[in-house]
């Protein structure tokens, strides 16, 4: 993997991971740092600290990596390489909730600096379940650890999820910031460092053909899609809090939405694309609780089969309640309200245990005014626009194209672009160019506050009618399907059904 054109190392820094004993830093935060390290883009001048509730010499954490690294990285591990990341690797062991943590912490980092040559400049990462979030950056800023100098910053990466509801991310938001500038914060969302994400505003911006037909007058509806195959696996205890509208909707999902409606930033600096994003949540007026009985679809999974194999039903998943309430797949209705959509349906839908796991956005456009070519109504496929974004990355234009033959005969064809064709798709975690940008101070791909908040302001109206309303019929669908009855009722009852993924 040779260094992208345009992109220098990082600057010199210190990394601090709060959680470094969880998962998250062994599958993608030190695969991704050891991408980053064979890309080129670290700085010589770097130490990573990783801060765990259990008591370990700097020498065990670093076996562990060593170890963690050759089971998880996303390519084979060069020792050498390696290396120079591991004698870079510290452990600061102590609770989260406890001051003295952050003073050992303090003396640490000053040591590393020193050390390392990092100049003081330090990335904290809050690896860590969401209850501590708040907690940390207080105490953060009280051991006197967030303040910046003119040649030292201080960031701080907050995982998901933000807040649970609308009240909540707000008072999370308002303790952040009564510690930390809004341009110190980075509000991580993994989708956003997907390759084929990060290209919807490529191809859409780069390219002159498509802006044109972009918007109500051409497109008939939008469609997002992300179906997982995998169930709540050892995630039950925060699943069972979370659901899918929580854990995939008002994050992932709403993101990429605003990636497909938003207008054309004037450029791609990081506040002018996220005002351009933020626009198009505000454009979603929040749904009255008799709009989400029409408007938006739960489910549950019962047992089903899965690539062959019977799996369990949710309710019999690890650490899930037997008579769980808890939505595994959601399906909404959404009107982006503004000039460029007004009229035009967004239609997102997310599960567990769906029958593949594939990750779209489906644009439908118009059917022609006039059929010429002796169709019926209803026979002729509209032209469809198909970004793939995972498993198989790609963009597809589905068209009508004359059967070759003495009859007039039409079928569907498609255009087609796959991302494999750039190669090397497969050996990132995801997590590189969202902790690049993190070190070297770009946000253009992280959450800004009022864009949490406003996603909440959608999704929580949701989740309390949720809350308030049993549902009756789950487990509503069987694993390995598309979803319940009711996510095709709501389509059906509009003329339209769900674009099954070919
Ligand atoms: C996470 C969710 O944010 O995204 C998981 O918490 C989900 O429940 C995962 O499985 C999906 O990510 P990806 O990258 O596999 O699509």
């Amino acid at each position: 993997m040779s260094q992208p054109a345009g992109l220098r190392p990082s600057p010199p820094c210190a990394i601090v991971i709060f959680g470094a004993a969880g998962d998250l830093t062994k599958r993608k935060l030190l695969p991704a740092i050891y991408n980053l390290k064979v890309a080129g883009l670290l700085p010589r001048q770097l130490a990573i600290v990783g801060v765990t509730r259990k008591e370990k010499s700097h020498e065990q954490f670093r076996e562990e990596q060593s170890k963690d690294i050759r089971e998880f990285a996303t390519r084979s591990v060069d020792d050498g390489l390696w290396k120079e990341i591991g004698d870079a690797l510290y452990c600061q062991a102590g609770e989260f909730t406890d001051p003295a943590t952050y003073s050992k912490l303090g003396a640490l980092l000053k040591d590393v600096a020193r050390v390392h040559a990092t100049g003081g400049s330090v990335l904290f990462y809050l690896a860590t379940p969401p209850d501590f979030f708040g907690g940390i950056v207080k105490r953060l800023g009280e051991a006197g650890l967030t303040g910046q100098s003119d040649d030292a910053w201080r960031r701080v990466v907050i995982e998901k999820p933000f807040g649970r509801d609308f009240d909540s991310a707000r008072a999370l938001n308002a303790e952040l910031r009564a510690v930390l500038d809004e341009s110190q914060i980075y509000r991580i969302d993994h989708y956003l460092g997907k390759e084929t994400v990060q290209n919807i505003m490529v191809f859409r911006f780069a390219n002159g053909l498509f802006e044109p037909v972009w918007n109500r007058r051409y497109v008939d509806h939008v469609q997002i899609m992300v179906a997982e195959t995998v169930g709540v696996e050892d995630r039950g205890n925060y699943y069972e809090k979370a659901g899918v509208l929580r854990d995939m909707v008002q994050n992932h999902m709403f993101q990429l939405l605003n990636l497909v409606a938003m207008e054309p930033p004037t450029s791609f600096q990081a506040d002018a694309v996220r005002d351009e994003k933020v626009k198009v949540l505000k454009a979603i007026r929040s749904m009255k609780p008799e709009e989400v009985l029409k408007q938006a679809v739960r489910g549950q999974y019962g047992p089903g089969v899965i690539g062959g194999q019977p799996v369990a039903g949710y309710r019999s998943e690890p650490k899930v309640a037997p008579d769980s309430n808890t939505e595994t797949y959601a399906a909404l209705a959404l009107q982006v309200e503004n000039w460029r959509w007004a009229g035009v349906p967004f239609y997102l839908r997310s599960g567990k245990r769906l029958g593949r796991r594939d990750t779209e956005i489906m644009i439908q456009f118009r059917r022609p005014p006039l059929l010429l070519f002796g169709q019926r109504e209803g026979q002729i496929d509209p032209n469809r626009l198909v970004l793939h974004i995972q498993p198989d990355e790609g963009i597809e234009i589905q068209m009508k194209a004359k059967h070759p033959g003495p009859t007039m005969e039409l079928n569907t064809v498609k255009l087609q672009f796959s991302y494999k064709e750039f190669g090397e798709t497969s050996a990132a975690t995801g997590y590189e160019r969202l902790l690049y940008d993190s070190m070297v101070g770009d946000s253009t791909l992280f959450h800004r506050a009022d864009m949490v908040e406003e996603a909440w302001r959608i999704a929580t109206p949701i989740l309390d009618v949720w809350a308030s309303v049993t549902p009756r019929d789950f487990p509503n669908y069987a694993a390995g399907s598309w979803g319940p009855a009711a996510a095709d009722a709501l389509m059906g009852q509009v003329g339209r059904h769900w674009w099954l993924p070919t």
